[in-house]
């Protein structure tokens, strides 16, 4: 059984002050039948961590280095020292805005295993793509190149999100996110035997919301969420999780 995962991405939002809605969003983990993950700016990792037991947190990102001269950058095994569990990788936003390709992620994605990291690997289809019927192949694509060999139920979660979906207000059906997931899932099952295919969590993300989360959850392995602006606050994340549970 794939225990539902509600996970919050704030993406470069977030200050100290934010971190009261962590205290809230606590007493909502703390009865909450899933598990509930925030991936907060680099910034609040360490903060995050040590005002609540109830929220796992997680880096948005990390260098496929595991240490050395590059400015700006943060390490896995920084992450990993602020008490993170797990890191998102690939997301569309850095796939466009940093131009990192699967190879990468995949390199990134060794690098966060071998700091102990769950890694949430992100695919997911542009609109021209999907308009012009290429998505499965796409995220065929992105899931052989991304993902390492040796990935686990425990390292690895797997996150579609259409980039089309992403910040709009705009969803595929639930027709659409389940043909996605089914083949997300038959892929991982074929490469890595049906044991570990099986117990992989796969996240839907995209304009994920209070009023959309119960029907998405109810999907076929839809195993939870990767929720941007409705996690920055946690009046309305709290209902996601409630969806999620
Ligand atoms: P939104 O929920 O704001 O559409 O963002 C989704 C996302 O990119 C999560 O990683």
């Amino acid at each position: 059984m794939r225990k539902k995962l509600a996970a919050g991405n704030w993406k470069m939002n977030g200050l100290r002050e934010s971190l009261q809605e962590i205290k809230t969003l606590s007493e909502v983990a703390v009865k909450a039948s899933c598990e509930v993950l925030i991936c907060p700016p680099a910034t609040l990792v360490q903060s995050m961590t040590s005002i609540s037991n109830d929220i796992i947190v997680g880096g948005q990102d990390c260098h496929a280095d595991a240490s050395g001269a590059h400015t700006g950058d943060i390490s896995a095994a920084m992450l990993a020292d602020c008490g993170a569990q797990y890191v998102i990788l690939g997301h569309s936003e850095r796939r466009e805005d940093h131009g990192e390709t699967d190879e990468l992620v995949r390199e990134k994605t060794r690098t966060a295993w071998s700091n102990g990291l769950t890694a949430i690997v992100c695919v997911g289809e542009s609109l021209a793509q999907r308009e012009a019927s290429n998505t499965i192949d796409i995220i065929g694509g992105q899931l052989a190149a991304s993902i390492p060999d040796n990935a686990t139920g425990e390292n690895l979660v797997v996150a579609y999100e259409p980039v089309w979906a992403i910040g709009t207000g705009l969803t595929p059906t639930l027709d659409q996110i389940g043909e996605v997931h089914d083949f997300i899932r038959m892929r991982l099952e074929r490469r890595f035997g049906e044991g570990v295919g099986r117990s992989v969590r796969l996240l839907y993300g995209g304009s994920m919301n209070p009023k959309n989360a119960a029907d998405i959850a109810a999907v076929s392995n839809v195993d939870g969420g990767l929720v941007g602006g409705a996690s920055l606050k946690a009046a309305d994340f709290s209902q996601v999780i409630a969806a999620l549970s």
